[in-house]
């Protein structure tokens, strides 16, 4: 039987990261381990500085403070470094790091596609920068993935800005997912859309992720999204974190007063 989570090696190793906009703005002194296979929901109310976070954590921008040590889970030790410290390695070797074996989730699609070119191209792209040069194959990989979320394959040839918002949403997981990324970021994935497109994507990314084993930071302001997919959850409330706990535990039984708040103020209509 597979390991608890919390008991598997840690992946991401976060401490003490602060990114200010100015006084009470962005996120301050953040500390935590993600561990291989796990999902951290990270929640919070608008402007609590979760995509402030992650925009840091996915290697975007720069902290005023601390870390971010990504350690590879690597049986070949030597082939490849075992641990990176995110800000000490140059910008290129962090967009490398982000295209070749992470992903990220944008809330906009808009900011996860090229709108112009083909739904294969769009999932095409990310293969090839892992160095796939089989038109056959990355056309019939990108059917594959296309059927795994729930797109046409039929569709392949047209171009996101012809999809719903719904759709366009699929390609982007698609699209990110489809290199087998050891770490994805995922910033509120189903916001913005209608609430039962909402629920047939959440019940997709849960099998996904599920099936997958994917290891995700998610950020979301939606409880109910947190519920399904998050192992573990990470309170922030204007920029810090007030409290950090399992998700049954952090949902039915609250200990900080805002994280009270937050959940009464879902469950009473
Ligand atoms: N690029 C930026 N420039 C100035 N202020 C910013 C910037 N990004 C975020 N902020 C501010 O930081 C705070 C946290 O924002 P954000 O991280 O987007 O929160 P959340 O994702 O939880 O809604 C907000 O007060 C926001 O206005
Ligand atoms: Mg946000």
């Amino acid at each position: 039987m597979k390991k608890p989570v919390l008991e598997r090696p840690v992946l991401l190793d976060v401490q003490g990261i602060t990114r200010l906009y100015g006084p009470a703005k962005g996120c301050e002194a953040i500390d935590f381990q993600l561990h291989a296979g796990e999902v951290l929901g990270i929640v919070g109310e608008s402007g609590s500085g979760k995509s402030t976070l992650l925009r840091v954590l996915a290697g975007l921008e720069a902290p005023d403070a601390g870390q971010v040590l990504y350690r590879r889970q690597t049986d070949d030790a030597g082939a490849e470094e075992a641990e990176l410290d995110l800000y000490a390695i140059g910008e290129a070797r962090r967009r490398a790091l982000l295209r070749l074996e992470w992903g990220l989730v944008h809330q906009n699609p808009r900011d996860g596609l090229r709108m112009g070119v083909s739904a294969g191209a769009n999932i095409g792209e990310r293969l090839m920068a892992q160095g796939q040069r089989h038109y056959g194959q990355l056309r019939a990989t990108g059917q594959t993935w296309m059927r795994q979320v729930e797109l046409d394959p039929g569709r392949i040839d047209d171009a996101p800005r012809t999809f719903s918002g719904g759709m366009q949403q699929r390609l982007q997981i698609a699209r990110t997912l489809v290199t087998q990324p050891r770490l994805v970021f995922m910033d509120e994935p189903t916001g913005g859309l209608d609430v039962s497109v909402q629920a047939r994507l959440l019940d997709m990314l849960r099998t996904l992720v599920r099936q997958l084993g994917l290891s995700v930071v998610l950020v979301t302001h939606d409880l109910a999204v947190a519920r399904l997919l998050a192992h573990r959850l990470m309170v922030m409330r204007r920029g810090q974190v007030v409290e950090t706990g399992l998700t049954d535990q952090i949902l039915d039984d609250p200990q900080h007063e805002y994280t009270q708040l937050l959940v009464s103020s879902v469950l009473t209509p």
